[in-house]
């Protein structure tokens, strides 16, 4: 039987990437996604009718709204469930972004299954729920939780609220904590904004944090993998969580002279300058590493080393970013852009450079009405 897939957040940097995986799989898949997170190239394509995954089938809409959601989930036999406010930095400023992006609308998503009868659910949480734990490489039945940010709140409260309807309607729900993901297509993280600032300024290079924070780097193929596998293949639990993770963990310093290797600078020639202190931002939890053997008993394991990860993916977005030919921005200086033109142009803060080239849905690579 076809799988029919709804994607929330199939726009976004790991949801392209298993969107991907899915049509080509075979499964029919719905991407629900507002573009507010997708790169400037792939909120264009999508736009345009000409996704990333051709297949998909695309609508515009906000996990926020209810009605939209419930609309969209008609049919749908499994939800992968990725769309989240992933601006950590932004959701100290307004913590508001992290009540709706990640609490609110993962009680919708939770909502609109359960006036669909939709019972299967993957969804993306992060290994920030742990906070700073005493014990590390920590695993799935670690406790008290102690998340250090509203959006690791915001996660975790999405995985409480996921448990409950799961255990309340009979469903198969499954948590992932990803630790941080790397590849080409991210706007975001430690591997992006270096690439960034290496290319503005070749001679130094500022790192975030004393430079020790040390945590695992895994390549977003292999996050892919490890979802589609443990849903494909893992047990048929009401309420399970996975870890998904590289072994091993790199410090920024290290993931900083990976970086510059990648961009083939001379390192003897670059100023690498911490900016102190021991976390890179409020909320950040500077040593982490996850036991990862839950997924490994059911045969997955990653294909890529940390090391590996941080090269191909430093590489890769250096090549994205020369190919854009845009400014050269970190992921805080674009969104404050954005925000700024946003202000200017709608008189609001919460709208993207994807919101005002239409306020269209596309279904199937043809413009239809707005939802
Ligand atoms: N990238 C990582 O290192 C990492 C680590 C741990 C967890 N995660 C989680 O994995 C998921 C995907 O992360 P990503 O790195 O692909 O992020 P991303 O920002 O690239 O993708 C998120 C997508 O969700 C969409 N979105 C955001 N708010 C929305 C809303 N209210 N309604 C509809 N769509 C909305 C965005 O437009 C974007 O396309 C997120 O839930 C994130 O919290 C990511």
């Amino acid at each position: 039987m076809t799988r029919r897939m709804l994607v929330t957040g199939g726009a976004g940097f790991i949801g392209t990437e298993l969107v991907e995986r899915l049509v080509k799989g075979g499964a029919t898949v719905t991407v629900f996604d507002d573009l507010s997170g997708a790169t400037p190239e792939r909120a264009r394509a999508w736009l345009g009718g000409d996704g990333p995954a051709g297949d998909a089938t695309f609508v515009r809409g906000d996990i926020t709204d209810l009605a939209a959601l419930s609309e969209v989930m008609n049919g749908v036999s499994e939800v992968i469930h990725l769309a989240a406010n992933t601006d950590i930095a932004g959701g100290f400023v307004d913590p508001r972004l992290d009540l709706d992006g990640c609490i609110l609308g993962t009680w919708n998503v939770a909502e609109a299954m359960r006036r669909q009868g939709v019972t299967r659910i993957a969804y993306a949480s992060s290994g920030v729920v742990y906070g700073q734990p005493d014990h590390v490489p920590t695993p799935e039945a670690y406790g008290p939780l102690r998340p250090a940010s509203h959006y690791a709140a915001g996660k975790l409260a999405g995985e409480a609220i996921l448990s409950g309807f799961a255990h309340l309607y009979g469903w198969q729900a499954q948590a992932f904590r990803f630790g941080n993901t790397v590849g080409a297509g991210s706007d975001h993280g430690v591997v992006h904004d270096l690439v960034v600032k290496s290319l503005r300024d070749p001679g130094s290079l500022e790192l975030l944090g004393d430079g020790r924070q040390a945590k695992p780097y895994i390549a977003v193929e292999d996050v892919a993998d490890a979802v589609l596998h443990a849903m494909e293949g893992g047990p048929d639990t009401t309420f399970e969580v996975y870890n998904v993770a590289t072994e091993g963990t790199l410090t920024v310093l290290q993931v900083a002279e990976l970086v510059l290797g990648a961009l083939e600078r001379d390192l003897r020639t670059v100023d690498i300058r911490p900016l102190g202190g021991s976390g890179g931002w409020p909320g950040d939890t500077p040593i982490v590493d996850f036991d990862t053997s839950r997924l490994r008993a059911l045969g997955w394991s990653p294909i890529y080393r940390p090391e590996e990860a941080v090269t191909r993916a430093a590489a890769g977005t250096r090549d994205r970013l020369l190919a854009a030919g845009g400014p050269l921005l970190t992921a805080v200086e674009r969104r404050a852009a954005h925000a700024a033109v946003s202000a200017q142009t709608t008189g609001s803060t919460g709208s993207t450079e994807a919101d005002d080239s239409a306020r269209t849905a596309v279904v199937a690579g043809r413009p239809v009405a707005a939802r």
